[in-house]
């Protein structure tokens, strides 16, 4: 079975639906930075194959994972599937583009020095038009200005909002937020946080 076939079956409807408004969006996006738009596409459809998965159930059909799958799931379940998902769609589907593999793992906690591609679907799965928060047209506006600068948003509303509701926070997230501190100018990451700041506090 292909895996455009066989993903909406490994889903819910409702994440089906997520997962093609992301595809669409981060074709959009590769369109407007002049990228692969079928290498978004793909990534776009393939990012979240793992997120109705765990260990077992990954044993359970018979496929492999790495050791620190589990050890992983334990400490920062959300997160999970995005590391587990480019090694479930090597071995179902025969993926092996390598920046299709790498946006699926950097999808969620973003990383340092992200690929263009790991940056756009960074920023598509947080922007595809199903989100509601009101923030979400800001970040929109960021990516399509600068993906940079888009990228930096997402890492910085996702950092806000895990440390305000107290829940754990891969180091990734962390390296992703820090490397753009290093790298954008000041003037930049000013730009983004007078937009954003106003929906945070009140
Ligand atoms: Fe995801
Ligand atoms: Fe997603």
């Amino acid at each position: 079975m292909t895996y455009q076939d066989e993903l909406p079956l490994m889903m819910s409807a409702t994440r089906w639906t997520h997962v093609q408004r992301v595809a669409d969006t981060a074709a959009a996006l590769a369109r407007h930075w002049q990228l692969s738009e079928s290498e978004a596409h793909q990534a776009g459809l393939l990012h979240d194959c793992a997120k109705q998965l765990s260990p077992a159930l990954v044993y359970a059909q018979g496929l492999n994972q790495p050791t620190w799958s589990e050890p992983l799931y334990v400490t920062y379940a959300p997160v999970w599937h995005a590391f587990v998902g480019p090694y479930i769609a090597k071995q179902k589907w025969g993926i092996k583009n390598r920046s299709v593999l790498s946006a699926m793992q950097w999808h969620s906690t973003g990383r340092a020095a992200m690929r263009d591609l790991d940056k756009l679907l960074f920023v598509a799965d947080y922007i595809e038009p199903g989100r509601s928060f009101p923030t979400r047209e800001i970040v929109e506006n960021f990516a399509y200005q600068d993906l940079n600068l888009g990228a930096y948003a997402v890492a910085f509303l996702k950092l806000f909002f895990l440390v305000r509701d107290h829940r754990t926070i891969h180091p990734d997230t962390y390296k992703c937020r820090e490397f753009y501190i290093r790298t954008l100018p000041e003037s930049r990451l000013k730009q983004v946080h007078d937009a954003l700041w106003p929906f945070l506090v009140s």
